[in-house]
């Protein structure tokens, strides 16, 4: 981008988007949110040559703002540091993005009710997903929470049943649903004490039930490392097939370690999902849990590795990188990518853990919502 494409596009315009309404607000955010993700797309499928076209849409179609964007478009100096240059604008294009965001803190979830058998068939028995990372802190129970958040809200009239289980002795995900302990906990049904069902409490949300976790976890693992009975990675598996006609989902957020719980949960998972944040070591990680995929595959033959979910995205050269690497690797990486959330973003994200809600109640616009949201339709099979 020239220095002059910049200046004509900067300071001046973003004051004149303060002159908007509301709704025209959301609308241009809205557009300018496709617009980035094709750009991105043009660079992860490193196909230049469709820069042009897109121009000549943006021109068509766009109002003011996205006109504006399209006519510093061309001044892009395709080579030879194409890509360079697209990386820069992506970055620009992700300043104006976050700049708009800062306007639009409500506004609703897209109108999308579907109906379940579409997404899971008709007589099919609970689909089992699991978020997986054996790093910490890559964003498992904070992308598997509200994920059920979304397929809730977008099931919730066709009657859809959510089971979802922590697995975590650190109770994150229990804690964000408000979970009462005293019905007891995953490690009870891992160490045989009461029936599953004794277990599964409701949440606020009239779709999802709950089976807790906490640090008992420690020693239910402990016990089951010990057993010699043979079935110790299988437990849950039984345990759960009392209820399992019950449910169309169980979605399993998984803590940062490998153990013999985490193996319970890999016995009755269909999808693995493995959320990491795009980084040098993150092609590593996915090849461990590849490995133990390998091995629970014995006595799970349905456990599939789903795809690689990339959290904290950004336009940066050396995200790309990190995903060109896994998917030269032949790992599948799921299309929908959730963005770094920046200072505004991650205030929503801090809002919304403290006050247990879902990303959706406290910002149903903002960049992770709206990524949350696209991942979980493209889980589905309906993006
Ligand atoms: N896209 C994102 N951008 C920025 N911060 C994020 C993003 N996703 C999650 N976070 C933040 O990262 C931190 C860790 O998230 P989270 O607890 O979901 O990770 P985790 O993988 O479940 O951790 P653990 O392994 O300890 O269970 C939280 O503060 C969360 O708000
Ligand atoms: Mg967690």
């Amino acid at each position: 981008m020239t220095d002059n494409g910049m200046a004509k596009f900067g300071r001046d315009n973003f004051v004149q988007l303060d002159e908007l309404s509301f709704e025209e607000m959301q609308q241009q955010y809205v557009k300018m949110a496709q617009r980035c993700k094709s750009l991105e797309q043009i660079i992860e499928v490193n196909d230049i040559s469709r820069l042009g076209q897109l121009v000549g849409k943006y021109q068509n179609n766009s109002k003011e703002l996205l006109k504006q964007i399209a006519m510093i478009l061309p001044a892009v100096e395709y080579a030879p540091e194409e890509n360079k240059e697209l990386v820069k604008l992506l970055d620009y294009l992700e300043g104006l993005h976050e700049k708009l965001e800062a306007y639009v803190v409500k506004g609703t979830l897209p109108e999308t009710t579907f109906d379940k058998t579409e997404c899971f068939g008709e007589h099919r028995t609970m689909r089992t997903v699991s978020f997986i990372n054996f790093k910490g802190g890559v964003g498992k129970t904070t992308v598997s929470t509200n994920f059920a958040y979304a397929i809730f809200c977008m099931l919730r009239d066709s009657g859809v049943r959510i089971l979802f289980i922590d697995n975590d002795k650190q109770g994150n995900a229990s804690d964000w649903f408000e979970a009462d302990r005293q019905y007891g906990t995953i490690a009870n049904v891992l160490m045989g004490d009461v029936p599953v069902r004794k277990v599964i409490q409701h949440t606020r949300y009239e779709c999802i039930d709950l089976i807790a976790a906490d640090t008992g976890l420690m020693e239910a693992n402990a016990h089951l490392l010990e057993g010699e009975n043979g079935n110790e990675a299988v437990i849950l598996r039984e345990a759960l097939q009392e209820v399992a006609g019950e449910y169309d989902l169980c979605i399993i957020d998984n803590p940062p370690d490998i153990n013999m719980s985490v193996l319970n949960a890999l016995s009755i998972t269909d999808d693995v999902i493995i959320v990491t944040f795009p980084e040098k070591d993150s092609l590593a990680g996915a090849k461990e849990i590849l490995a133990h995929i390998k091995q629970v595959k014995k006595f799970n033959r349905g456990l599939t590795l789903s795809g690689i979910l990339v959290n904290a995205f950004s336009g940066h050269k050396t995200v790309y990188q990190c995903i060109d690497e896994m998917k030269n690797k032949h790992l599948p990486v799921y299309r929908t990518k959730i963005h770094y959330a920046d200072r505004e973003a991650k205030n929503f994200l801090n809002v919304a853990r403290q006050g247990k809600k879902s990303i959706f109640e406290v910002s149903p616009c903002c960049k992770v919502a709206r990524d949350i949201f696209d991942f979980s339709r493209e889980y589905l099979g309906i993006a």
